[in-house]
């Protein structure tokens, strides 16, 4: 690899006559987490993180990571400071591993990382989605590559796979390739966030970082549940009437295929060896106090991540009835209230640098 400095604002590199311009200026990125509507759960790759099923996302404008990246020729390694503290060896490597990933060689410029999320990490609230979306943009941007939102969402799948659906605002489907090399994997925008105004309440039940990671669960379950094969073969249908019902805004279908594509995924994770189970006593009692609310007349209806954050899916003229039940519920810590946000966008500001 050929490396010089250029007028001490780039850092350009020559890997296999591929030449790449390094910025080495920060470069500031925000993206919004998403909740999956129709789940994505099970890997047909992990090394190439290619998901087994597609799935549809809303993004939210309350929830978001915001990552400066910047290269330097002076830094030996790279750093990455989460929520203002020196990040585990294990995020830190997650993160090189990405940044080799984007730059196509570990043979590059190292770069220093500081990002922020407002919400709880690494507990079910797609942190990983929004953080790894952040960091293909600013990546990208730094790295010198125009690229489109299609491989965009493709590098950020390789972070995290709901992270691929983090690029686009409001509505987004992960699509399922069927390549080996994750070609067709990416997600695609399906209606932005003015389409229709939904609202998701947050419900935080922990702060606490969850035990098993999403792919560790992800993997047992494709191993050991017995209707793993059947959640495969069943998803498409589930993935065909959530776009109609969006498309429709039909609410009560909405809200019903979302709930049920909640429950089948954990279910299925509950029925691997040994069985996987993200939820808290808090996040039970949430699901029938939310269900008696629906019985009374108000349209909601829930869905959970790997996590015991429940999130309640209603209409903006639902929220205060929601609220209200929330707040009787014990171990409901806080709410956060959400609607459809935007997409991954990079901050034009000038930066003051963090090296
Ligand atoms: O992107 P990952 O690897 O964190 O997996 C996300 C899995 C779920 O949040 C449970 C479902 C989804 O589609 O977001």
């Amino acid at each position: 690899m050929d490396v010089y400095k250029e007028r001490n604002h780039f850092f350009v590199t020559k890997t296999h006559s591929v030449i790449k311009k390094y910025s080495l200026s920060p470069v500031t990125a925000v993206a919004h987490s998403n909740i999956a509507l129709i789940k994505y759960w099970g890997k047909r790759s992990v090394e190439y993180n290619l998901p087994a099923v597609g799935s549809i996302s809303l993004t939210l404008d309350a929830l978001h990571t915001k990552t400066t990246l910047q290269f330097s020729d002076t830094l030996k390694e790279d750093q990455l400071i989460l929520n203002d503290q020196d990040a585990t060896a294990s995020a830190l490597k997650r993160v090189s591993d990405f940044l080799d990933i984007t730059a196509g060689s570990s043979d590059r410029p190292k770069a220093k990382v500081i990002s922020e999320n407002n919400f709880p990490t690494g507990a079910g609230l797609a942190s990983s989605a929004s953080g790894f979306a952040a960091l293909a943009l600013a990546a990208g941007k730094g790295m010198g590559q125009s690229l489109s939102d299609e491989a965009l969402s493709r590098l950020a799948r390789m972070g995290s796979g709901s992270a691929a659906r983090s690029i686009y605002g409001g509505f987004s489907e992960m699509q399922l390739g069927t390549k080996d090399d994750g070609s067709e994997d990416f997600a695609v925008p399906l209606y932005d966030e003015n389409y229709w105004d939904v609202r998701l309440l947050v419900a935080v039940t922990s702060d606490e970082k969850k035990e098993l990671g999403s792919t560790e669960g992800m993997v047992r379950t494709t191993k050991t549940a017995p209707y793993y094969e059947h959640w495969v073969s069943s998803h498409p249908n589930d993935l065909r009437e959530m776009r109609q019902a969006i498309a429709e805004k039909d609410f009560e279908k909405t809200g019903e295929l979302a709930e049920h594509s909640c429950f089948k995924m954990h279910g299925l994770a509950m029925a691997a060896k040994p069985p996987i189970l993200y939820w808290n006593a808090a996040t039970t009692e949430t699901i029938h106090r939310v269900w008696i609310l629906r019985k009374s007349g108000v349209p909601a209806y829930v869905t959970i991540d790997a996590g015991p954050q429940m999130k309640i899916l209603c209409l903006p003229e639902s929220v205060d009835a929601v609220k209200d039940t929330l707040s009787e519920i014990n171990g409901v810590r806080s709410v956060i209230e959400a609607k459809p946000g935007p997409g991954a966008y990079i901050m034009e500001t000038v930066n003051e640098t963090i090296i």
